[in-house]
């Protein structure tokens, strides 16, 4: 029988931030850990995403492989058979998909993604096609390996939700083409999260925090000095009403680190919410959140530096002569029902 597939990527356009570690990498890493050999585990570098906004190309070979990396830093197995790791652009199905789908979606619905209108007016020297039809290429890199779960950070929902509309399509004029992904409230529940995640950036706590900000003080990498990690924290934005509350409208700041402390050392929002709400130290309750960062990134980076990267190609190169096979199945099923294969 075939496993159920669990699947998610992370860009390699900048260096990724303890927000993309919590949003997309831990629940699938926790996900593989506690359901051993259940699931089927595809993580992924969408490498061909990862330059709709500009970025340094001699750099994007080697991110793509330290992105991979950073995925086995964080604790997922690769001696797992059921799991492969794999770059986008290794396997061409992705891109030829994408194309097909382009044309079983809208300009309309294109033109409501969030990320486009945020990222399009951040940039809007230069607006690329890519940067717009990016959302139908995920569909394609989700769609070709017939994933049910996709964690991903609450910034992506619209996105899963529209490579649910588009397969349930392509599905209802074609036949049973695709795997349609559960909708993001089955994917909070089986990640038992209440509601995605969203990690705000340490200087403008209304937003989030993001790998491609040039304000370093506002995120935290993964490749961060731990003791630079520490005072990012020390000095993050909070507010001026003295008192620790969990409250996203009046003290996003507070709630920010209030969070990242629950995720980080693996207790329940409630109770971490139980030691520290009612208090008034802000440096106190600040000391303890940097220590626990200190402490995720020291481990992480020990464990990044043992990574050769022998070791690392060789498991990419048999998942993607695996995982190619399998895409090129899905792709074959939707070039026959568009006629474009007998
Ligand atoms: P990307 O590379 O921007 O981000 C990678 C993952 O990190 C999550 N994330 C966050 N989670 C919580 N708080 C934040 N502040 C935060 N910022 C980022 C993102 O939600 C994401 O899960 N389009 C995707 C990459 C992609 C993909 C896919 C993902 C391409 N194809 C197929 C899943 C399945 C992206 O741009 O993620």
């Amino acid at each position: 029988m075939t496993k159920p597939v669990i699947l998610t990527g992370i860009r390699s356009n900048e260096e990724p931030t303890i927000a993309n570690y919590l949003g997309a990498f831990l629940p699938i890493i926790d996900m593989q850990k506690k359901f051993s050999g259940e699931y089927q585990i595809n993580m992924f570098v969408p490498d061909l995403h990862s330059f709709n906004t500009p970025i340094d190309h001699t750099a994007l070979y080697r991110n793509t492989l330290n992105n991979v990396k950073y995925f086995i830093a964080a604790g997922l197995n690769l001696d797992d058979p059921s799991t492969f790791v794999y770059r986008q652009s290794f396997i061409p199905a992705h891109s030829e998909l994408a194309w097909i789908l382009n044309n079983f979606t809208y300009m309309g619905e294109m033109g409501r993604m969030t990320q486009f209108k945020e990222k399009s007016s951040e940039h809007s020297e230069s607006v690329t096609v890519g940067l717009f039809d990016y959302p139908v290429l995920m569909a394609a890199d989700i769609l070709l390996y017939n994933a049910k779960y996709v964690p991903v950070g609450e910034d992506q929902f619209q996105h899963l939700e529209i490579t649910r509309d588009i397969a349930t399509r392509f599905n209802n004029k074609f036949g049973d083409i695709f795997t349609v992904p559960d909708n993001t409230a089955n994917q909070m529940k089986f990640i038992n999260r209440d509601n995605g995640l969203r990690i705000r950036s340490l200087t403008d706590p209304t937003k989030k925090m993001s790998k491609s900000s040039s304000d370093v003080k506002s995120k935290i990498l993964l490749v961060d000095e731990p003791e630079a990690a520490r005072k990012k924290i020390l000095s993050a934005t909070t507010d001026s009403l003295g008192v620790i509350n969990f409250d996203w409208e009046t003290q996003p700041g507070i709630t920010n680190l209030l969070q990242m402390l629950a995720i980080l050392s693996g207790r329940a929002q409630d109770d971490v919410n139980e030691e520290w709400v009612g208090k008034t130290a802000y440096g106190d309750f600040k000391k303890a959140v940097a220590e626990e960062v200190v402490k995720f990134l020291t481990d992480f980076q020990a464990k990044l530096n043992a990574i050769t990267d022998e070791a690392l190609v060789a498991k990419l190169e048999v998942s993607e002569s695996a995982m190619a096979n399998v895409a090129n199945e899905t792709l074959l099923r939707a070039q026959r029902v568009v006629g474009l294969r007998p």
